[in-house]
């Protein structure tokens, strides 16, 4: 029988260890590394983090209670003894963020933040569903692949140009197509976005598809949400391996600029500006703003919010990214768990704030596997305004 004390550090140690190694496949997948090597990380992180408590809790079990300091002295023993330990100091890591995470507040500089869920499924059923990879997993119990936030976001922004006040960017992010959510869940979310007063600026940040044929969605989707000032578009890191060059120009004949990697000097409502692209780490080179006039408002796209301190380095004053689905299933009161970034779950979604970038992150719309708990799929439209303009954080 085990000691109770012994029971609540194998506990805290197995929290701990599942939170050390569930960070390095974070870390890993932030990368261009081979897709073949990250699938196989991953099912070894789930073997390491299943197997722990068995592996710890039967070699304790052998141990009488009392002889177990003694056991752990020396040789082998020792080494396990010791990365248990250290889990245990991870366990109290992951408790402090979680609570950190759990009392942040948006930054000052959102004024106020409004979500409308629309949700398809009772008007439309297993229609929605397609024929894509993964499609029996929507219907698993509290799987919400089919319900759209719909999030207005108002921020105000220091220095902002004096005509770009109530200026509109409507941001998608991560569509995913291959076959499930079906076409009639886009069609249906384009016409709803339709509906809804028209943006100045559309933004896509990448992330269109997972198979070689869904290109062919791109344009009569896409193509149809119109914009006074600009159309910008870049590539995720699921575009790369499904010919980009074609998504590229589809994107094109949707009647988008195509950032790329590359810095383009805009005008918007008469004021000069800079928008940039960013579609490292999976293509290369990064955009270099050396040559970018200095005193121009700068805006990027880039797919990944792991660009934050880049950006602020670049004097990016807006920035909008998607990428990490805000970590697609979030535990209550711990929150996202698996997040493809090289800050772990730190940019998982919302809006950061650091002088002088604001950077907005979507959880986006679908994903290679079609599964979203607690982690609605997320249309953003944001509004600027001066900071110091008449109103308040509502
Ligand atoms: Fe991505």
């Amino acid at each position: 029988m085990m000691h109770g004390l012994t029971l609540l550090l194998l506990g805290l140690a197995w929290i701990g260890h599942a939170y050390l190694w569930t960070g390095i496949l974070n870390n890993l997948y932030a990368r261009p590394l081979p897709k073949t090597f990250l699938k196989g990380w991953r099912y070894f992180t789930a073997v390491l983090i299943l197997a722990f408590p068995l592996v710890m809790g039967s070699v304790i079990a052998a141990i009488p209670p009392e002889s177990l300091a003694e056991a752990f002295a020396g040789g082998w023993a020792r080494i396990v003894g010791l990365y248990g330990l250290v889990c245990c100091g991870f366990s109290a890591v992951f408790v402090v963020v979680t609570i950190q995470r759990g009392l942040r507040r948006p930054p000052e500089c959102v004024q106020s933040e409004q979500t409308r869920t629309l949700d398809w499924w009772p008007e439309y059923g297993h229609a929605l569903i397609g024929n894509g990879k993964g499609r029996f997993l929507t219907r698993l119990p509290g799987n919400g692949v089919f319900r759209l936030d719909i999030t207005e976001y108002t921020v105000a922004l220091p220095d902002l140009p004096r005509s770009w006040n109530g200026l509109t960017y409507l941001i998608l992010s991560d569509l995913h197509f291959h076959g499930t959510p079906s076409r009639l869940y886009f069609d249906r979310m384009m016409e709803e976005l339709l509906r809804g007063p028209t943006p100045d600026i559309v933004c896509l940040v990448g992330d269109y598809l997972d198979t070689d044929v869904h290109h062919e969605w791109i344009e009569p989707l896409l193509g149809r949400l119109p914009a006074r000032d600009a159309k910008w578009a870049i590539l995720g890191n699921h575009d790369v391996h499904h010919d980009p060059a074609r998504v590229r120009a589809a994107l094109t004949r949707a009647g988008y600029t195509v950032l790329s990697n590359r810095w383009e000097r805009v005008s918007i409502r008469g004021v000069p500006c800079v928008v940039v692209g960013h579609e490292g780490p999976w293509l290369t080179p990064p955009p270099e703003l050396s040559e970018a006039p200095g005193d121009a408002f700068r805006v990027c796209l880039s797919h990944t919010p792991d660009h934050f301190y880049w950006a602020q380095a670049q004097k990016i004053q807006l920035m909008f990214c998607g990428h990490v689905h805000g970590g697609g299933i979030r535990v209550p009161l711990i929150g996202s768990i698996f997040v493809p970034s090289k800050y772990g779950r730190r940019f998982d979604g919302g809006v950061f704030h650091e002088n002088p970038t604001v950077m907005i992150v979507s959880r986006g719309i679908s994903g290679k596997e079609p599964i979203r708990i607690r982690c609605n799929p997320q249309v953003l439209r944001v509004t600027l305004q001066p900071l110091n303009s008449s109103s308040h954080r509502g």
